[in-house]
């Protein structure tokens, strides 16, 4: 019989916290999980991914009306915005979704203590005044928005928020500026365009997306501008000022040089996010964040303090809700005695906009420094079911080490790249070469064609270029 209330217990009901607490309590382990929103699911399925994808989704169908992509289908319609409607299917998918974590708490018998956490001592940890313990504790606390220094947000009223004031603005701005062209900027730029807006994205580097290969970012910008997004690249913005319902964005060339000023009904802020850790009571565990104010851990998530591990956002790598569940899920399985493996240089990542682009494994530069490579890219405009569905824009690009043929990265512009990702995911994951994937037999007509086609073009023999 333990001494301590649970076995473990993890602070933060996120993707990484609560797929952990899931998994700990499947095998065997009395777990609690705590968590201070009214409902279980973190950013990802409050404020994030789910609610994202939800305005993602419906401003594509009003676009693909509106924009004539359907038309040339076939099907001349003219639509109207019902903007409340929209906003209540968003709310919908949240709800049913966070209610369904709060099912599989009970049918799993995890324990939500709702409140904030913050530790007394390593197994101590106290909930809005009462203390559990616990033999281990897993710190999953997530990640929230990054500041802008000097510039205000202010949700409610509208005029200059962050992604979750993005998410639920009661109109469409006429002209929303958005500072950060990362993920968060083009996906809920790409939302607001969608319903009406005139859209500008300020980005401080020269290119949009970092962290992604560099073809695809110059494909995106092409994409985005194409699409009537305009790009301020290589800018950086110096003030925000706030008059009534007008803000006023003041931005000049990152270089230096003249400044000038872009008048918004509304200024969206997403130049990142950093890692949860104020409040958590970290001083009386000793346990200090790195510079980045990122939680380090070992490979099996533990701190520097004994019965410590962390998760998630709130450790160093990609910020995705995806690479958190698979650090919940393993960081349980070390605690239960087995071994959990994360393999952190096979994490996918996807930008939801239209097209889509996703990437996984290393970029075509960061492949190039580590040796000889292979290249083969194939043009989603020669891929017969993206042609046949008026999606034209886009392409593959498999890269592979030039010795062993092992495929090193995957990158793709396309409709349903975040889809088709998943191969070549699994692919790497099974340390297939480019020739495994261009002689597995993939099913026609379909966008997945482009990745065995761009495998082919690795040998510089692909079938339908
Ligand atoms: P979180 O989801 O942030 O959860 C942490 C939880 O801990 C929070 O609910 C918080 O309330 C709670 N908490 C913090 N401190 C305490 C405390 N002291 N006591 C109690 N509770 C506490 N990722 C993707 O992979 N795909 C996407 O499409 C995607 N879209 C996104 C869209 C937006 C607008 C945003 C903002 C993010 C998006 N992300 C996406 C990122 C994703 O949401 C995060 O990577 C993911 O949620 C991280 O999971 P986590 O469990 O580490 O933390
Ligand atoms: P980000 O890191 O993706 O992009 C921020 C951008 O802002 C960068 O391009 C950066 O150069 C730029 N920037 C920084 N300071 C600036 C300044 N002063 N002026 C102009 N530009 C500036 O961060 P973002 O978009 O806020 O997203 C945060 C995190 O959330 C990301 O790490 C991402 O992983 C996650 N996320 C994931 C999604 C997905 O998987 N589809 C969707 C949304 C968010």
């Amino acid at each position: 019989m333990s001494d301590f209330d649970f076995d473990v217990l993890f602070i933060g009901a996120g993707p990484g916290g609560y797929v952990g607490a899931i998994r700990a309590a499947q095998l065997g382990l009395k777990t609690a999980c705590v968590e201070s929103r009214a409902t279980l699911g973190g950013t990802c399925l409050n404020v994030g991914c789910i609610p994202s994808k939800a305005m993602l989704h419906a401003s594509e169908y009003f676009d693909a009306a509106a924009n004539g992509s359907m038309a040339k289908m076939g099907v001349e319609v003219t639509p109207k915005l019902n903007l409340e409607a929209m906003h209540g299917q968003r709310r919908d998918a949240v709800s049913q979704l966070t209610g369904g974590i709060e099912y599989l708490f009970k049918k799993n018998k995890v324990t939500w203590l709702q409140g904030h956490a913050s530790f007394k001592d390593a197994h101590t940890v106290e909930v809005d005044g009462k203390t559990h313990t616990a033999k281990e504790v897993v710190i999953a606390t997530g990640s929230s928005v990054t500041p802008l220094p000097g510039v205000e947000i202010d949700n409610d009223k509208g005029v200059v928020v962050d992604s979750t004031g993005a998410l639920e603005l009661p109109k469409v701005p006429k002209n929303l500026v958005v500072i950060g062209g990362g993920v968060i900027g083009l996906e809920l730029g790409s939302v607001w365009r969608r319903l009406g807006a005139n859209v500008t994205v300020v980005e401080y580097l020269d290119q949009l997306l970092p962290g992604m290969d560099i073809d695809i970012r110059k494909e995106a910008a092409k994409i985005f501008k194409k699409q009537g997004m305009d790009l301020k690249l290589a800018t950086k913005v110096t003030g925000v000022t706030v008059r009534g319902k007008t803000a006023t964005v003041t931005v000049e060339p990152a270089a230096g040089g003249d400044a000038e000023t872009l008048k918004a009904d509304c200024v969206l802020v997403s130049i990142g996010r950093k890692p949860n850790t104020q409040g958590l009571g970290l001083d009386n565990i000793g346990l200090e964040p790195n510079e980045r104010g990122q939680i380090e851990i070992d490979g099996q998530f533990r701190t520097s303090v004994d019965g410590i591990r962390a998760i998630g956002d709130v450790v160093p790598g990609p910020m995705l809700a995806h690479k958190a569940e698979d650090e919940g899920i393993a960081v349980a399985e070390w605690i239960a005695g087995e071994v959990g493996i994360v393999n952190h240089d096979v994490i996918p990542g996807v930008v939801y906009t239209w097209p889509e682009i996703a990437g996984v494994g290393l970029t075509e530069e960061a492949a190039k420094d580590k040796g000889e490579i292979k290249v083969g890219k194939f043009p989603m405009l020669a891929n017969s079911r993206a042609k046949t569905n008026h999606e034209p824009d886009g392409f593959v690009k498999v890269i592979a080490d030039a010795k062993t043929d092992r495929v090193l990265g995957v990158w793709c512009i396309a409709s349903v790249a975040g889809t088709m990702i998943a191969q070549a995911a699994q692919a790497m994951e099974f340390g297939a070469l480019s020739e495994d994937i261009a002689y597995t037999c993939h099913a026609h007509p379909t966008h997945s064609e482009a990745i065995k086609e761009a495998a082919m073009a690795v040998r510089g023999k692909p079938i339908h270029m």
